[in-house]
């Protein structure tokens, strides 16, 4: 790849530029020689407007944590806002696209379902359910690991959370799933969409009429200490919608991009397999090397300095989590799978306000799965190159075939 000058040829606002997964050397070249770099809008890029690319990890976690003047609802006088390059209409409402204190008072309320001792509770249920889906495996099978078993585990986690009976399971992710592959602005995702609403709009009906033991029914029923008032069915409904790309997308990502990660360095597979209780450190690095949601844009809320370039007012600004990541003046090798890294101070679940709500659950998924797995005595290997989804967005792994090569039971 040729990069004339400043000018990057690659488009980072097309979700095709991702159809062999992350480009890295890209980022690698941003990193060293533009970390703020101005990306041109070009015919595909979204509201037809540029937008700042920063690449560093230093520069990344600045903005994040200076809501302020980089905000997730929309900045100066600008009309529109979110976490996309494009602009999104939920700007302002959902909770990852709020400012102060409309997202201090969502958040409140949303994370007294998401407690600690909720989160521990799912853990035997998610141990059966991981189990069963490695019981079944036979030696000489060969299987889509990103289709047919990262999936299970977080799709079946968000269902529990948002207590959808089991007979819904299926038509509910199939939308969900459809939604998501269908172009974000396609009649498709549209369609998919609207139905996840309905749905929504079902279930939250019941569960105000008969409150269930799950934590969506838990948030339902809260209230705001100010006035005692609950929040809107709308607002309950976005927070319905928003966890499964959130939360399910991104750990089934991470589980397929962390078993890849593990079958291309063995040498650190037998690490683990050696000592299970490095599985803290490694759970750490899968989420630093997979960065399932790779971008987040904020707007500038007035004119500021970044990098020694000027950003305007209303700009958007897009900060590289992924790049972040693996940015060589943060982390010793990079681009070294480690099990054992320690510390680790990935910004794969971001930072400061708008740290993931629900990282303690996408940890104890990946730790029981990865556990399980080990305690299977299967040995898999892969059958063939693994393909992207492409999108720019939630990048990860498409299709992943693998073969049971041995299974002991002992
Ligand atoms: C490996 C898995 C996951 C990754 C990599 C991940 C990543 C992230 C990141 C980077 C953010 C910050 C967004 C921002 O700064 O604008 C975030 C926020 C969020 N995540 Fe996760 N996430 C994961 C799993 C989950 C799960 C399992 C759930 C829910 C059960 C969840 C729910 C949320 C929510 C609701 C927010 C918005 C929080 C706010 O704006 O206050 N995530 N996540």
């Amino acid at each position: 790849m040729t990069r004339e000058d400043t000018s990057i040829q690659v488009d980072l606002s097309d979700d095709l530029s991702f159809s062999n997964g992350f480009p890295h050397d890209v980022f690698s070249w941003l990193r060293i020689h533009e970390p703020v770099y101005w990306h041109e809008p070009t015919s595909v890029t979204p509201d037809g407007e540029g937008f700042w690319v920063v690449s560093r990890y230093e520069q990344v976690n600045e903005i994040i944590r200076n809501p302020v003047l980089f905000s997730s609802d929309k900045g100066g006088d600008r009309t529109g806002g979110g976490t996309a390059i494009k602009d999104e209409k939920t700007a302002g409402k959902l909770l990852n696209q709020t400012d102060g204190s409309q997202h201090k008072r969502l958040r409140a309320l949303v994370q007294k379902g998401f407690t600690v001792t909720a989160i521990n509770k799912l853990e035997g249920d998610l141990r059966v359910k991981a189990k069963h889906l490695f019981s079944q495996l036979k030696c000489g099978e060969r299987v889509d690991f990103a289709r047919a078993l990262a999936p299970e585990l977080p799709s079946h986690a968000i269902c529990t959370v948002l207590g959808v009976p089991k007979s819904d399971r299926l038509d509910l992710c199939t939308w969900i799933d459809q939604g998501i592959e269908a172009e974000s602005s396609s009649v498709i995702a549209v369609e998919y969409l609207k139905k996840v609403r309905e749905y929504a709009k079902s279930l939250i009906a019941q569960k105000k009429e008969n409150p269930e033991e799950d934590i969506f029914s838990k948030i339902i029923h809260a209230k705001f200490e100010e006035d005692g008032s609950s929040l809107s069915d709308y607002e309950l409904g976005s927070f319905f919608a928003l966890l499964f790309p959130a939360g399910a997308e991104t750990t089934t990502r991470s589980i397929s991009g962390g078993m890849l990660a593990l079958l291309e360095n063995p040498n650190q597979l037998e690490q683990l397999r050696g000592k299970p209780e490095l599985m803290k450190t490694a759970i750490e690095e899968i989420v630093r090397w997979t960065t399932p949601s790779v971008y987040k844009r904020r707007t500038a809320t007035t004119d500021t300095e970044l990098g020694g370039k000027k950003i305007f007012m209303g700009q958007k600004v897009t900060l590289w989590e992924m790049s972040a990541n693996r940015d060589e003046a943060m982390f010793s090798h990079p681009f070294h799978f480690d099990v054992t890294r320690d510390p680790n101070k990935h910004l794969g679940f971001g930072v400061g306000v708008h740290f993931c709500l629900g990282a303690s659950l996408a940890r104890l998924e990946l730790k029981v799965f990865f556990e399980e797995f080990l305690k299977s005595n299967l040995r898999v290997e892969l059958d063939q190159p693994v393909t992207w989804v492409p999108n720019n967005r939630l990048v990860g792994i498409k299709n992943m075939f693998v073969r049971i090569t041995e299974r002991t039971n002992s």
